[in-house]
This record gives structure tokens, sequence and C-alpha cells, in this order.
């Protein structure tokens, strides 16, 4: 073993344990000893279920990181309906949020923006109706904005079913309307203005971070000994000073499951080959040893493996993913946190990914909950209206390597507190 010291009897019994796996004690220049892992079935539950109190929608008909099925974008602009719009109905629609945020989450238009909290990623319309487009260039670039621009952010509203051709020409009708500057009733209003959130809190003060008892939680799995009679303490004595950067070297490409593999999926598959305990990820047990884990390593610059060819090609894979449009909204990750980043999108600020990986597992203080890199991959789809993987899924795996590599030499800060 070559990290830690353990009693003779225990370090007997777990070299033979570790021989049982075929992973018998390295001979002098062999290659270091592997972490035994238990390659066989899935590391999360099965059939993945959403978590409760998330929105429930059949979204199957849309893209997801592992399929491809939203219907194609049209090539021609659809002929005007022949329709009447409402735009007093039209201003309400622009603002409603149950239409995916619907189109105050980008633009700023006229009086519906006063005191809603307008997001800045679109152009401001408030002068739209002077602009001279025609009813049929408001009503496509509502419809699907892909006629006139492929790479558009504006999520096709009319062709994946959000609004019907009814709705539209409401919408038509109130942009018609809007001839002068916005007027905001408070600063704040104005995205132009509204300052830039800072996270001001100590993410290590026990204090102000409740996550932080999910260190006390792990330290006290680490002793507990699972059905093969072992803890991870009798392998691993002195944590601390054993795994002081290893969490900063995750994820990494594991050939035995011919997969990225993160902390988490190692925590599940290592445990059960050495534990035998069963701590499936999105578990309380799972989450609180990644913490643990992550927090070890605090301090030490993220350093993950980009070198081998594996790893290079599921870097590319993830870059690919994050580049994916999913979902009924049809937006790729890169939509938000690259085209819109450091934007607002309504009245939350779009992150940049250099940034968004150093500090997971996270505190999430507006749902009183630990989440980790994995459980916010998933929300980011299911709030795109993308069904989410489930979290051991390979894609996942590509996705977290690709973005820890845009985070490499960012310090680890674990748990981290967010909104
Ligand atoms: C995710 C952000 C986003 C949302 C949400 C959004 N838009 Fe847009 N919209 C844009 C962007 C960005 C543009 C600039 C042109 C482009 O990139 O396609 C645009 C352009 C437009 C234009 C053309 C403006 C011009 O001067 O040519 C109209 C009209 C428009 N949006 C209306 C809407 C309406 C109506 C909604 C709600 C149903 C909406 N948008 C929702 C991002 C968005
Ligand atoms: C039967 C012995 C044994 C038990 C029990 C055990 N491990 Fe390990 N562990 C190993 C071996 C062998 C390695 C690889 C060599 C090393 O890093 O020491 C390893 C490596 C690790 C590593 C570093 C992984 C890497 O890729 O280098 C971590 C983290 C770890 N173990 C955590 C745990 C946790 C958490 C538990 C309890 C669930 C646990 N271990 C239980 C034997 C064990
Ligand atoms: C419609 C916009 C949008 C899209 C698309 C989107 N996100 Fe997000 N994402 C957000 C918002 C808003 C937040 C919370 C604010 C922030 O930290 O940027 C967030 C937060 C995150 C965070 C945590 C940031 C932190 O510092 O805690 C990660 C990681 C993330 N997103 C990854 C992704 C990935 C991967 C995808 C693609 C599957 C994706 N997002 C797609 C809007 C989006």
């Amino acid at each position: 073993m070559r990290r830690g010291v353990m009693g003779t009897g225990a370090a007997l019994a777990a070299l033979a344990a570790v021989a049982a796996w075929g992973l018998a004690a390295a001979a002098p220049g062999a290659q270091p000893s592997k972490a035994p892992i238990d390659v066989k079935g899935d590391a999360a539950a099965r059939p993945w279920k959403r978590y409760p109190g998330w929105p429930t929608r059949d979204e199957s008909k849309f893209n997801t990181l592992a399929k491809l099925s939203s219907p194609p974008a049209p090539k021609q602009p659809r002929p005007v309906p022949a329709l009447t719009g409402d735009p007093a109905h039209g201003e309400k629609l622009v603002a409603d949020r149950n239409r995916g945020g619907s189109c105050l989450a980008c633009h700023v238009m006229g009086p519906a923006g006063g005191a809603n909290l307008p997001g800045n990623v679109g152009p401001d319309l408030s002068e739209i109706g002077n602009a001279g487009l025609t009813d049929e260039q408001l009503f496509n670039f509502i419809y699907d904005a892909r006629v006139y621009n492929p790479d558009t952010v504006m999520p096709p509203w009319g062709s994946h079913g959000l609004f019907s051709d009814q709705e539209i020409m409401d919408m038509v009708a109130f942009l018609k309307t809007l001839k002068a500057p916005a007027v905001f009733k408070t600063p704040l209003d104005d995205p132009d203005k509204r300052p830039v959130p800072v996270e001001k809190r100590d993410n290590l003060d026990p204090m102000e971070n409740p996550a932080l008892w999910a260190i006390d939680k792990a330290k006290a799995l680490w002793k507990a000994r699972g059905p093969t009679g072992f803890a991870c303490a009798t392998c691993h004595s002195n944590p601390e000073d054993s795994f002081k950067t290893w969490a900063a070297t995750m994820p990494k490409w594991e050939p035995r499951l011919d997969k990225v593999l993160g902390v988490e999926e190692f925590v599940t598959r290592h445990a059960r080959a050495t534990t035998g305990f069963d701590w499936l990820m999105e578990t309380d047990e799972n989450r609180a040893m990644s913490v643990y884990l992550h927090n070890l390593a605090n301090g030490a610059p993220i350093a993950v493996d980009t070198s081998s060819p594996q790893a290079q090609a599921a870097i590319a894979r993830g870059k690919e993913l994050a580049n994916r449009k999913l979902g009924q909204l049809n937006f790729a990750c890169t939509d938000c946190h690259g085209k819109a980043a450091n934007r607002w999108i309504r009245g939350q600020w779009l992150g940049e990914p250099r940034g968004q990986y150093d500090h997971f597992p996270t505190w999430r203080t507006s749902l009183q909950a630990i989440w980790d890199i994995r459980q916010r991959f998933q929300w980011c789809q299911v709030n795109i209206r993308a069904d989410e993987l489930p979290p051991d899924a390979k894609e996942y795996g590509d996705l977290e390597l690709y973005l820890a590599s845009l985070n490499q030499g960012l310090k680890e800060s674990v748990p981290g507190i967010r909104h």
C-alpha cells in the first residue's frame, strides 16, 4: 500500500483482499498499484428518476446529450397566418415565466420590462416598432429565428411548440406598439446598470456554509466497516496525508471502464470493491464522501490529465457536447456559458466556464442542499427543457473532463457556496 499506515493484521487482510482482485502488491519497478474498482453495473439508480420537486414534462422529442431527435430547422420563412393579434395579450405573453422564461429573459421591451428584471442577452426591443420590420419578419423571428440567423441563441418558440401561431401574432402586435425607449422603475431593472453579483460569503466558515457538516459525516463513514469487514480506514489510516491532491486530479480517463471517471463514481465503485458498501451517486453517503475527498485537496491546483490520446478524445467529445443544442428551448451549454456569458438572463447572471468547477460539490443556499457537479449538469438541462441523463452517464464524464480542463490551475475550494 503506497499511502497510509496500517496495523499488521489489517494490512495482511487488506493485501489478501487486494490480491484476490488480481491486484497483488506491485513488484519492484512495476506500475504503482491501481485502486480497485467494481467495473460491473451502474453507479447510479436505474431506471433514473428525476429528483422530487423538479419539473415533470415530456421532452422526449428533443435532443439530449445522448441522442439527437429535435425537429430540423425550417429552411424558409413562413407566410404570416391570417390571424389578428391582440397586443394586450402579447404584452402578457412576453413576460410569462412559464414559457421558458419568455422574451424578457433576454430582451428589454419597453413597458413590459419595467419592473420584471429583464435580461440583456438580446438587443433592447423597446423601439422595435420603429425598425421597419415587416409582419413576416417579426412573425418568423419569433416562430424560428434560425431562418435569419442559423447561429441564433433565441429559442425556436413556434417550431418547438412553446407558443401557438395565435400567440405569436399577439406578440407581433405588441412589438409593433413599442416605439419609445424603456423607462425603468429602479436601476435594478436595467440590466446594463444592475450590479454583478459577487459571492462574499466565506465558504469554509461553518457558520456560513452548512455543507461543512458533510465532512463530519464522511469522517464517521470512513471508520464504518462494510459487508466485507473493511472500512476505508482499514487501508487508508491517514486520509489527510494520503489524499492532499487526489481530488484535484479528477476526473480522469479510466481504461477499465472505457469512460471518464469522476470522484463520485469512483467512490461508488471503489467502496463496492473494497468495503462492500453500495454508495450510489446522489445518495447522502456519496455526496458527503465527495465533499470530504475534495475538501482534503483544498488549495491544490486543478491538474487533470489531458495528455493521453483517450483523454484528448474525451475532451474533444465534451467540447462537442457543450456546443450541442438541447431540449425544447434549443440551448447549448455554450450559448449561456459562452456566447451570452457575463450578461443577464432575466435576473440571473451567466458565468463563464472558468471558475465554475473549483468549488463543487457546492452548497445551494436557495435549496438547502449539496449539489455535486453532475446534479448541476442535470439541472441546467432540465431548466432548458431537455431530459437529463443518469449522473454516471459517460457523456457527463466527457463534459466534466472538458470543463475541468478549462479550470486547470484554479485552486480547489470545497464545499463551495452559491445561491
Ligand atoms: C436566449 C435569449 C433570447 C430570448 C429568450 C429571446 N430572444 Fe429575441 N433575440 C435574441 C438575440 C440574441 C437576438 C439578436 C439576433 C439573433 O442573434 O438572432 C434576438 C432578436 C430578436 C428579434 C429581432 C430584432 C431585430 O432588431 O432584428 C426579435 C423581434 C425578437 N428577438 C423577439 C423575441 C421575442 C418576441 C421573444 C420571446 C418570445 C424573444 N425574442 C426571446 C435573444 C433572445
Ligand atoms: C482493502 C483496502 C482498501 C479499502 C478498504 C479502501 N481502499 Fe481506497 N485504495 C486502496 C488501494 C489499493 C488503492 C490504490 C493505491 C493507493 O492509492 O493507495 C486505493 C486508492 C484510493 C484512493 C485514491 C485513488 C487513486 O486513483 O489513486 C482513494 C481516494 C481511496 N482509495 C478512497 C477510499 C475510500 C473512500 C474508501 C472507503 C469507501 C477506501 N478507499 C477503501 C485500497 C483500499
Ligand atoms: C439558459 C442558460 C443556460 C444554459 C443553456 C446552461 N446553463 Fe449552466 N447555468 C445557468 C445559470 C443561470 C446558472 C447559475 C448562475 C451561474 O453560476 O452562471 C448556471 C450554472 C452552471 C454551473 C455552476 C456554476 C457555478 O459556479 O456554480 C455549471 C457547472 C453549469 N451551469 C454548467 C452547464 C452545462 C454543462 C450546460 C449544458 C448542459 C449548461 N450549464 C447550460 C444557465 C444556463
